[in-house]
């Protein structure tokens, strides 16, 4: 494993160990940091633990039924007590970049009907100021290049002049998202409002979502490479 790998590990099974109680109805992220942690409730729940999931992906789902977590429908289940879930960039107020792994409005839909989310990163995820990590935007298929173009004049606006803005997959083959949509991916280099931005974006007709989780998450537990953790936020001192 390399020390990055060493790390998600770590915090994964660090938050199943302290935060998921008897009980629980999980919000259950997606991403690699995410399926070390379903792997670890998985193992709690065959030695007994009762929870419920939702998943914020159709490869969550299928993993967390192949570890032995039952997974229900957002709708069945109401509000959810926490969700768990990686990010691509966290800065110190946790604010967040998610979507690399293309499943950013599942993973939104789900935490925000969550009273908590705890983002699980590794040591290299947390930065001063977000924008490294291209951020995806997921627009519909009907008009998507209007839709860039539109996307390119509001990131303008937003001090961001002639970012590229990529189809994910290329036009030859693009990804398709688990609700069917298309992922834009646009380099900016640094976002110095990130609630202004995603809200900005979100108000473009094509735009479904946007990967900005300004305001989602209310901690975050970090894994280092020698394997140990920490929780940064409100309820750190009581795990
Ligand atoms: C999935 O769309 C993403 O938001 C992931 O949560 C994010 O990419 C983190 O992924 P890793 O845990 O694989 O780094």
């Amino acid at each position: 494993m390399t020390p990055q790998d060493i790390a998600k590990r770590a915090v994964a099974a660090a938050a199943v160990e302290r935060l998921v109680a008897p009980g629980m109805k999980l919000g259950l992220g997606s991403g690699s940091t995410s399926e070390w942690m379903v792997r670890a409730l998985g193992e709690r729940v065959r030695a007994g633990l009762d929870v419920v999931g939702v998943a914020t992906s159709t490869g969550t789902a299928a993993l967390a039924r192949e570890v032995g977590v039952r997974v229900i429908e957002l709708d069945e289940a109401g509000e959810l007590d926490l969700t768990l879930d990686g990010a691509d960039e966290i800065d110190h107020r946790f604010r967040m970049i998610k979507g690399g792994g293309a499943c950013l409005l599942w993973e939104k839909i789900v935490a925000m009907a969550s009273r908590r989310m705890v983002a699980l990163v590794d040591e290299t995820k947390v930065v001063e100021t977000l924008g490294a990590f291209p951020l995806p935007v997921e627009v519909v298929r009907f008009g998507w290049q209007a839709t860039r173009r539109q996307i390119g004049q509001i990131l303008a606006e937003h001090a961001h002049v002639e970012p590229r803005i990529t189809l994910r997959g290329g036009e030859g083959g693009p990804l398709l998202t688990d609700s069917g949509h298309f992922l834009l991916d646009c380099r900016l280099g640094a976002i110095p409002d990130p609630p202004a931005l995603e809200a900005a974006l979100n108000r473009v007709p094509g735009v479904v979502e946007n990967g900005l989780f300004s305001t989602v998450a209310d901690s975050m537990m970090v894994g280092y490479a020698d394997g140990s953790t920490r929780m940064f936020g409100p309820y750190a001192s009581a795990v």
